[in-house]
């Protein structure tokens, strides 16, 4: 059987990493795009790669033409503190970058009469709630319950979201003839903490730079309270989430948008299981006031019981594996020698 074709689009971030190579392992085929060279440690990971702007709509329909994917995982995006530092660009990118690869697909689609899976990956960031107390009286939010974000990040997550099922359910609605070849498949990620790469530009960003900064025996300074509890998923299962959901069969998915989450917990848990390990560093809480309403608005816990349900979604990672098991043995290594 021929291999299936998948492309990754933000190939070069935090996900795309780990995406990459697992991806490769599966037996895909692997065609990487990003705005960035692609990172050398990961090119023995693709097939083929495009350095290529999301918002070139006529690149984009042409590589799609060449690469012939079976699958489309759409990363690239301006993630939360990244976005709201300029929210024109990432309204361009986030929104605009996915119409114009959701119009490019469904004509190379339909020139070519088969389906395309796009694998979009979404954020708690779709989620508004009105304050610090609404939070934490919510108990588990589902897909459905405060869907008012804040900021443009979770504006243009939300937005995406939407032109997806329009161009599965609904494109072009007024011709009855219209055929649809989009098949579209959003998971709503809680913050990810990756051991390989160092983030930039996510709001939860405090509790992987935590992790990494005190792994290089330095002290840090976290943006939020300590008592700031949020929803995490440590990297690898966030691989596992996207690969699981791309290959279940569709007639399983009762919905495109699924919650899917790990363990939740505060900046002062993080940080007491990091000091455990490197008990010669330090963490002061000096909150931003601007961050910290980004993180009072994200619920502390959502509800994965669609995801588990219908395509048999679990973590392999509870916040003590997350810690033990993967984050503090990989960090250790990764800078072993540096202090
Ligand atoms: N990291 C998280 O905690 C998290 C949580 C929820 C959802 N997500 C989503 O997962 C996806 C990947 O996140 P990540 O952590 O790897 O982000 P990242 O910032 O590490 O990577 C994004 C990639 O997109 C690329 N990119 C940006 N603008 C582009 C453009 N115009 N054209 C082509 N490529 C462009 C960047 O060069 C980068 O390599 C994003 O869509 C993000 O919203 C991430």
């Amino acid at each position: 059987m021929d291999k299936k074709v998948a492309l990754v689009t933000g190939a070069n971030g935090e996900v795309g990493h780990l995406l990459l190579d697992r991806l490769a392992s599966k037996g895909y085929e692997v065609i990487a795009l990003d705005i960035k060279e692609i990172d050398p440690a990961i090119s023995i990971f693709i097939n083929k790669s495009y350095k290529t702007d999301i918002t070139d709509e006529a690149s984009i329909e042409s590589i799609l033409k060449e690469a012939k994917p079976d699958i489309v995982f759409h990363l690239a995006a301006y993630l939360s503190t990244a976005a709201e530092k300029d929210p024109d660009l990432a309204h361009h990118v986030n929104v605009d970058g996915t119409l114009y690869l959701l119009r490019s697909a469904q004509r190379y689609s339909f020139e070519a009469k088969k389906k395309i899976i796009i694998v979009f990956p979404s954020s708690i960031a779709v989620y508004g709630l009105p304050d610090l107390t609404t939070k934490n009286s919510a108990s588990f939010v589902s897909e459905t319950q405060f869907t008012t974000p804040i900021t443009i990040y979770g504006i243009t997550k939300l937005h995406a979201e939407n032109l997806g099922i329009y161009f599965e359910k609904y494109y072009k609605l007024l011709n009855p003839q219209q055929e649809r070849y989009i098949d579209f498949r959003a998971l709503r990620f809680p913050g990810l903490i990756s051991a390989m790469t160092i983030p930039s530009g996510g709001t939860s960003d405090y509790a992987p730079e935590m992790i990494h900064t005190l792994a290089q025996g330095q002290n840090y300074e976290s943006f939020v309270r300590e008592d700031t509890i949020l929803p995490f998923m440590a990297m690898p299962d966030a691989i596992k989430a996207l690969t699981l959901i791309a290959e279940t069969p569709k007639e399983k998915l009762s919905q495109n948008v699924y919650n899917v989450s790990s363990f939740s917990i505060s900046a002062a848990e993080i940080a007491q299981m990091v000091i455990k390990v490197f008990p010669e560093t330090m963490v002061g809480y000096n909150p931003d006031p601007a961050r910290q309403k980004i993180v009072d608005s994200w619920p502390a816990n959502i509800n994965d019981t669609s995801a588990r349900r219908d395509w048999g979604w679990f973590p392999d990672f509870d916040a003590k594996k997350t810690f033990e098991n993967y984050l503090i043995p990989e960090v250790t290594k990764k800078y072993s020698g540096q202090k």
